[in-house]
């Protein structure tokens, strides 16, 4: 898949006021040993690699299709990647708001790890607390 292609998928699944990633940072996912990009029909998610770690930059559903279990069906395939990659733990960060993300880690055990404050921006122009979250995977 090309980088246009991903960057199309990841557009139609991300809210429009928290598009963080560009077309050339597509580009440069691809040439990345440390980003593997997952993805399915209607769904994808940024993963970045370290040693002992998987950390999730971005996962999301097109938003029409959000609630039918696809974000649940991706984030399982994640764990397994990153078990298969022998990572300790996978950890992300999520704005305090987003109950849907928080609850959909909260279902598969990701504990809460710390706060960054004013870690976002949101569209009303304020800032938003974004909470660490980590799943242990020994
Ligand atoms: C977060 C997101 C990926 C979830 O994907 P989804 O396909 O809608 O979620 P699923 O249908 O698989 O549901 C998974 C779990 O999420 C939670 N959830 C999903 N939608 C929810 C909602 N509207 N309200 C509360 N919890 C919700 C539930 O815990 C649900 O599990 P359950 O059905 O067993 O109760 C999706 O909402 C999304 O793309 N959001 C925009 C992008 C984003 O904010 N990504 C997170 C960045 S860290």
């Amino acid at each position: 898949m090309s980088a246009e292609e991903y960057f199309n998928l990841y557009k139609k699944c991300v809210d429009i006021d928290s598009i963080q990633f560009s077309l050339e940072d597509f580009k440069r996912f691809q040439k990345s040993k440390n980003i593997k990009i997952e993805k399915e029909k209607y769904c994808i998610a940024i993963l970045g690699l370290t040693d002992h770690e998987v950390e999730i930059y971005f996962i999301g559903v097109a938003e029409s299709l959000r609630g039918r279990g696809l974000g649940k069906k991706l984030l399982k395939n994640i764990i397994s990647f990153s078990k298969y990659y022998g990572a300790d733990f996978i950890s992300l960060e999520v704005g305090i708001n987003n109950i849907p993300a928080k609850n959909m880690y909260l279902s598969f055990n990701f504990i809460e790890y710390g706060i960054r404050k004013n870690y976002y921006r949101n569209s009303s122009d304020g800032r938003e607390d974004a909470i660490i979250m980590k799943l242990n995977l020994n």
